[in-house]
């Protein structure tokens, strides 16, 4: 028997060491309007590894924000896959957290309300935890 000795570089080793936390395999999105169809994004694919930083760039309404919706899980592609830690993304998850481009606010709250608004959603906190949680991640930003 012959063994066949397939070439394996660096990068494919290294891959295999450490796996992508973000893959986007072949994401393809469009919405309908008056004013007829947009390809947002075309079989866009790309990966991200742990501790790596990625800037998307590109002209107004090339697709920048309608892809990061699709990775907090906001938007549901037309076609393709995204995995984070391995796991396709099924809905908006605390282990990928979204600035908005925009401000978020709610601004009938008060900013302890704001803050408070997400943990009372969360299930075994007491009153008293969801204060101590939302003035610490306050007092990191003074
Ligand atoms: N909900 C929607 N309904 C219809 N069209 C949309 C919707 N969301 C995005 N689009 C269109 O899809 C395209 C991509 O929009 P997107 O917001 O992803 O662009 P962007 O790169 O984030 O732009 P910007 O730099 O202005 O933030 C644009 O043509 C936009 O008008
Ligand atoms: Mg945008």
């Amino acid at each position: 028997m012959v063994r066949r000795h397939e070439h394996v570089s660096v990068e494919d080793e290294l891959q295999v060491v450490t796996p992508a936390k973000l893959v986007v395999g072949d994401v393809s999105k469009s919405f309908a309007s008056s004013a007829g169809v947009v390809q947002a994004l075309d079989r866009v694919s790309l990966q991200v590894g742990e501790g790596e930083f990625l800037c998307l760039v590109g002209a107004s309404g090339c697709g920048k924000s309608t892809l990061l919706n699709i990775i907090a899980g906001l938007e549901k592609p037309d076609s393709g896959q995204v995995l984070a830690n391995g796991k396709p993304i099924s809905g908006p998850g605390a282990d990928r957290m979204v600035m908005f481009q925009e401000s978020a606010l709610f601004p009938w709250l008060d900013v302890m309300g704001n803050v408070l608004f997400g943990l009372k959603r969360k299930p075994g906190l007491t009153a008293k935890d969801r204060n101590d949680v939302a003035k610490y991640t306050l007092s990191l930003l003074g």
